[in-house]
């Protein structure tokens, strides 16, 4: 019989074999000192472009003074239990109140985590008869998901609204076949990586069509998004046809926690059956305060979405003039698209932080085809017109570098901390 152990040292998987050499530099890198434009990296101080910190709260002084001042009332512990049994507090409510209003619902579930959450409520929703179509490109944590659902699921074509209407119709033919079931539509409010929007309203109009439920996961959306920050269906003046909505606080909360929003009774229901809350200690007190007090400062400083905007419309502006593919972003998300081998894009990633001092993250093979490279910048509130300058000249010098041939290099740099 074989040893699993023995396995699994054998191959590390697609990014794990590289750890070697890069460790703490390519992969698992420590930024250090305040969450910010500007943070430490190996000592060095460096301009940040990957963190979604989109509104720039993690350091805002009311965020941080709530957050200290609620662990300093309550600790971690309280309240202690899940929801269900032991672990609910009029705050725990209030949030899910509040959250609610702020994305036009009747009612939330609060999460510990968005992730494991939207598994779980997936999980929760989903009977043996049900049918789920969703985006090719939807986030791990929905393909997980979907992984663990007992019923059928049809993928369309990412963001073609033509092809989910054909796996739409397949699902309906289904569950008509099966005598049995619904549809369940999930997409997303922005991709993350492309950074393009989710079609939610063409989507959406498909309900004239075949009958089903639409679940949105707006994690880039929210706060980023629509007049009042309540995301990408706000945007698109679709919200109303969202029938579950979906983010998580690791973004524009900048904090940890997730929620959903819908009906009163399917919000209730997810109360009373979503695993992952069930069956977990609740979010812990200082989580919940601080994650009201962010609240409060999407709904009261619409200067900290028009800051993010104009400096991710500079920084997309300024690639554009440049002549840099950055696809068909319609959010702040920023991707720039390049041709090249993984060894080449590791030390074009690596001038870039030494001699640049700029710090971004690249998305490279096996997660994308072989050959391309995108570089993912994500901008935030905080960011100056002189970083943007300064990121902008590193990017047309580095790509005049790599497309002389300059990076090509027969390995990955050893850059691993030793
Ligand atoms: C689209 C999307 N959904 C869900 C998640 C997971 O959220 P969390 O970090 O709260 O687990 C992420 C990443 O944070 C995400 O980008």
């Amino acid at each position: 019989m074989a040893d699993i152990f023995e396995r699994l040292i054998k191959n590390y998987g697609p990014i794990g074999q590289h750890r070697e050499r890069a460790h703490g530099y390519f992969a698992f890198p420590k930024l250090e000192g305040e969450v910010g434009s500007k943070m430490k990296f190996r000592g060095q101080e460096m301009i940040v472009w990957s963190l979604n910190n989109y509104l720039g709260l993690a350091n805002h002084p009311e965020v941080r003074k709530a957050d200290a001042d609620a662990s300093a009332q309550y600790g971690l512990a309280l309240p202690m239990g899940a929801r269900m049994m032991s672990g609910n507090s009029d705050l725990h409510e209030q949030l899910e109140r509040e959250l609610a209003e702020f994305v036009h619902k009747e009612d939330s579930i609060l999460m510990n985590y968005g992730y494991q959450g939207i598994m779980s409520a997936i999980d929760a929703i989903c009977g043996r008869h049900d049918v789920v179509v969703y985006d090719a490109e939807c986030h791990a944590c929905i393909i997980d998901a979907l992984r663990m659902i007992p019923g059928h699921r049809f993928v369309f074509k990412h963001n073609d609204v033509e092809d989910c209407e054909k796996q739409l119709l397949r699902a309906q033919a289904l569950v008509d076949k099966q005598q049995s079931g619904g549809v369940l539509v999930i997409t997303e409010g922005v991709f993350g990586m492309a950074g393009d929007q989710g079609r939610l309203k063409e989507i959406a109009a498909l309900k004239k069509k075949v009958p089903f439920r639409l679940l949105v996961d707006d994690a880039h959306g929210f706060g980023t998004l629509g007049k009042t920050g309540a995301g990408a269906g706000e945007e698109q003046g679709c919200q109303d046809e969202i029938d579950l909505y979906f983010s998580t606080f690791a973004k524009s909360m900048a904090s940890i926690g997730a929620f959903m929003a819908g009906p009163r009774t399917i919000i209730d229901y997810i109360r009373y059956n979503i695993r992952s809350q069930i069956f977990a200690k609740s979010l812990p007190m200082p989580y919940v305060v601080g994650n009201l007090k962010r609240l409060e400062l999407l709904r009261s400083k619409p200067e900290l979405k028009d800051n993010l905007w104009k400096n991710a419309l500079a920084l997309q502006n300024g690639l554009k003039e440049k002549g840099f593919d950055i696809g068909k972003t319609d959010s702040v998300v920023t991707p720039i698209y390049m041709k090249g081998g993984v060894e080449e894009a590791t030390a074009m990633v690596m001038d870039i932080r030494e001699n640049y001092k700029i710090f971004c993250s690249i998305v490279v093979y096996p997660v994308i085809p072989k050959g391309h490279i995108i570089y993912r910048l994500i901008p935030t509130a905080l960011h100056t017109q002189e970083e943007i300058d300064l990121t902008l000249k590193a990017f047309s010098e580095t790509k005049a570098k790599l497309d002389a041939g300059a990076y090509k290099v027969a390995e990955i740099p050893d850059m691993a901390n030793k």
